[in-house]
């Protein structure tokens, strides 16, 4: 089973290409979290070949907030020493990630042979000075993710799994232990999202949102309560682009991962 969370589909087109890989079905957190309660979260494992991925994008030097709760609500039965791999998504450099992942699976008692990661198209356009990629720098990443996942897939194959696939650029012992709960302390739960009058009412956003923080009333989204993780994906992939962020990403552009517009060249 390869769980995944994505909030512009880097991390989805990954999941997909382990599936395609190594015959395992995906399974969306955030589809998990809108039909079943936190603490109804179960996973039987199959049998002793099934293999267990979890792959989610890093979030300010750590994994994704949503996906180190999924892996702590989730009551996992059958696990007789399964392969158990993590696979993270990132603009550049995912810090110390993989050591969060190992121990917060090992708080379960599940043991992780693997971590890798990918390089992606940067996501994060919350804060002054942070902004998507440019077109060049996105299709030179997205050109390259598929030879990366080529190898990742051999190396699990090959059981010669090693460090060399974590994508470190420094400092990272300050970026993931004095940054990163930095970031889930002051920046996590308070947003200063809002629609604009392009809005269609499509309620996309609303359906999108893994927190449930989008509420639709009277055919407009609003942000409530402060369960925002800053995902970004209700401002990425609203159609019309509809949402901005207090005066901060006015002028910034969107991404969305080309699966989710459809575009064959990057189907899998
Ligand atoms: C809140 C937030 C923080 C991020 N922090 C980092 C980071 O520390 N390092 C990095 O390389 N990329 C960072 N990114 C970029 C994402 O990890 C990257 O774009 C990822 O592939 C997005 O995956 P997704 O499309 O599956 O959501 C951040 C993105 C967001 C939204
Ligand atoms: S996704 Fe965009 S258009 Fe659709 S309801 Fe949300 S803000 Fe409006
Ligand atoms: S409201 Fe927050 S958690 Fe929900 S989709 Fe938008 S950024 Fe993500």
């Amino acid at each position: 089973m390869i769980f995944y969370f994505s909030a512009t589909g880097n991390s989805q087109w990954v999941a997909q290409y382990l599936s395609k890989a190594f015959n395992e079905p995906t399974c969306s957190v955030t589809d998990l979290l809108h039909v079943q309660a936190p603490d109804e979260i179960s996973y039987l494992i199959q049998n002793q070949s099934e293999m267990l991925f979890f792959v989610f994008p890093v979030h300010s030097w750590g994994p994704a907030i949503v996906m180190r709760r999924f892996i702590r609500q989730l009551q996992l039965s059958g696990w007789r020493e399964n392969r158990v791999f993590a696979v993270c998504t990132c603009g550049d450099d995912c810090g110390y990630t993989d050591r969060i992942v190992r121990k917060d699976l090992a708080d379960k008692g599940i043991t992780l042979e693997a971590f890798f990661s990918v390089k992606m198209p940067n996501n994060y356009i919350l804060m002054r000075g942070f902004g998507i990629d440019s077109e060049s720098v996105q299709e030179e990443k997205l050109a390259l993710a598929p030879h990366v996942m080529e190898q990742i897939v051999h190396t699990i194959q090959k059981q010669s799994n090693s460090d060399s696939f974590i994508l470190r650029a420094g400092m990272s012992w300050l970026k993931t232990y004095v940054v990163y709960p930095a970031f889930r302390c002051f920046v996590v739960g308070k947003q200063a999202f809002r629609a604009t009058d392009t809005c269609i009412s499509c309620g996309l956003c609303a359906r999108i949102c893994p927190t449930g923080t989008i509420v639709m009333e009277k055919g407009k989204p609003h942000w409530k309560g402060k369960d925002c993780v800053q995902c970004t994906a209700c401002i990425h992939r609203c159609p019309v682009r509809a949402i901005e962020y207090g005066c901060v990403s006015t002028n910034k552009g969107r991404y969305v991962h080309p699966i989710l517009n459809d575009k064959k060249s990057y189907q899998i």
